[in-house]
């Protein structure tokens, strides 16, 4: 004998036993998700240390920039939210309610063109749009009068086949990789490529902006207080090339590095002193450096004199960058000699030829690069 309540339960019974098993695969999967991102983290050769922030992230921003634009782009999320909630559930009430039946083969009644529906469907997305592009433009306007500012650091930054060089017009510095910045400054950067397009991008800080041959794009933020005790070099930012410019477009990358005040005096005295050349491995190196010259510069030697713009990254204070090959590798001795063997075992199309040096000659050109340093004074 059937009980009377016993398909109501058996029912439920069935969908609460299929939301659970719902529920395990969501969780496993989000489980496994986050244990794999963790894991390709720690794998990558880009497994940072000493302050870098990792992962790149654009919704904990730092800058007031940064910040605006996640404002911006929560209002509009909730928007269309509404929109799609709005739209959602009179569809979803419309195909329940005029569902085919059963023995009834009448056709639907055919409408055509209603004035006050197609009135309302067009009136109400451009007050939607209304509501969207006001704090938009308050926001552009907003962050469009940094660079009018007279004690903004200016930044020349150029995009090159595959890494970015930072000028400093106000300081005589020229740098690759690492942009360093003064806590707590507005920063005005004008930024071009000296190729293909590339996009510069420091998600922390906000504003992707595309680096076009021939023509300056401006950004400019304040940046945030320094967290890192000096000692540590200043708190790092990591950023990387947002548009696809060739073969090694993913290994394109560059750091924000934001110093004290003091940290970052410091670093702009320090940056153009020669490298102190001390050990015969050292002096070695200095003279197979001579080979490098016409690509490479590092200020206060020689090879700084020749005119001319160097197609290669200026390598002055070559040895306190803690990446070498925009963000290839860390910056040690073993990584520097795989790059001097082959540059294009470390990143595919690099420019800079195989050298063809011996391994004993890779050593000295090694020690002595990596004594260019500005931690040194
Ligand atoms: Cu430069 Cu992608």
């Amino acid at each position: 004998m059937r009980r009377k309540t016993g398909i109501v339960p058996s029912t439920l019974m069935r969908m609460m036993c299929m939301l659970r098993m719902w529920g395990l695969g969501a969780g496993a999967w989000l489980v496994s998700g986050a244990a794999w991102a963790q894991k390709s983290f720690d794998d990558m050769p880009y497994k940072l240390d000493g302050g870098f922030d990792n992962p790149m992230t654009t919704i904990s921003g730092i800058t007031e920039l940064s910040r605006d634009i996640n404002r911006l782009y929560l209002t509009t999320t909730i928007i269309v939210t509404g929109v799609f909630f709005a739209v959602a559930i009179p569809l979803i009430y419309t195909l329940y309610k005029f569902r085919a039946k059963e023995g009834d083969d009448t056709p639907p009644k055919q409408l055509h063109g209603n004035v006050i529906l197609e009135f309302l469907w067009t009136v109400i997305p451009v007050v939607l749009l209304v509501f969207i592009a006001i704090p938009t433009w308050q926001v552009i306007f907003k962050h469009d009068g940094v660079p009018a500012r007279a004690d903004a650091i200016k930044v020349h930054v150029i995009g090159h086949q595959w890494w970015w060089e930072f000028q400093y017009p106000d300081y005589g510095i020229k740098t690759a990789f690492e942009l360093h910045l003064p806590e707590n400054t507005p920063v005005d950067l004008s930024i071009t490529s000296g190729d293909v397009s590339h996009a510069f991008w420091i998600p922390k800080f906000g504003g992707k902006t595309s680096a076009i041959n021939g023509n300056i794009n401006r950004l400019s933020w304040v940046t945030p207080p320094a967290k890192m005790p000096e000692v540590a070099g200043g708190d790092y930012y990591q950023g990387q090339c947002a548009e696809l410019c060739g073969s090694s477009h993913a290994l394109m990358r560059h750091v924000g590095v934001v110093h004290t005040k003091e940290g970052f005096e410091r670093w702009v005295k320090a940056h153009n002193q020669p490298p102190k050349v001390e050990t015969a491995s050292q002096r070695d190196g200095e003279q197979i450096f001579g080979r490098c010259i016409a690509c490479h510069a590092i200020e206060g030697t020689v090879s700084a004199t020749i005119p001319g713009e160097k197609i290669g990254p200026n390598l002055s204070s070559f040895g306190s960058r803690s990446h070498l090959g925009a963000g290839t590798r860390k910056n040690t001795e073993e990584n520097l000699a795989i790059w001097l063997r082959n540059p294009a075992d470390l990143k595919p199309g690099a420019l800079m030829p195989n050298l063809g040096l011996t391994e004993p000659e890779i050593k000295s050109l090694t020690s002595y690069l990596r004594q260019s340093t500005y931690k040194n004074y």
